[in-house]
């Protein structure tokens, strides 16, 4: 279980509901590791997935405007730290997936666990509120 505290948050409040959810996501996938009962768990894994990347553009876009609305100086690093994470997630082969399911859910996990620690509590904490 990942658990959101109040630390992490970057003092912009729509943005730190954003990455609220990007907790929850990264919990889903922990909560599907765990589930030792389900044989096949790829349909869930795609479901997975697609929510990762379909809220982490909107939430990168979202992002990126108030950047560029406070012309802030760190935009451009940030953006390409968006797009290869987009990337990394629509690089996964799809068979390869299929055949070793728990272990593309931890590295999910992982990848997600990763870009909390790194990208939203190292970068987006240097982003100013307005
Ligand atoms: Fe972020």
């Amino acid at each position: 279980m990942i658990k959101w505290k109040d630390e992490y948050k970057i003092g912009i409040a729509e943005i730190d509901e954003q990455h609220k959810k990007i907790f929850d996501i990264a919990n889903e996938a922990y909560e599907l590791l765990k589930d030792e009962f389900s044989y096949d768990k790829y349909d869930r894994i795609i479901e997975l997935l697609e929510e990762l990347k379909n809220y982490a553009k909107f939430h990168f876009s979202y992002e990126e405007d108030y950047m560029l609305s406070i012309k802030y100086k760190g935009y451009f690093s940030q953006k390409v730290a968006h797009d290869n994470f987009v990337e990394k997630i629509n690089s996964y082969d799809l068979n390869d997936i299929d055949e070793n399911q728990d272990q593309y859910i931890l590295e999910i996990l992982d990848f997600v666990v990763d870009w909390i620690s790194k990208h939203i509590l190292v970068s987006d904490k240097q982003i100013p509120a307005q």
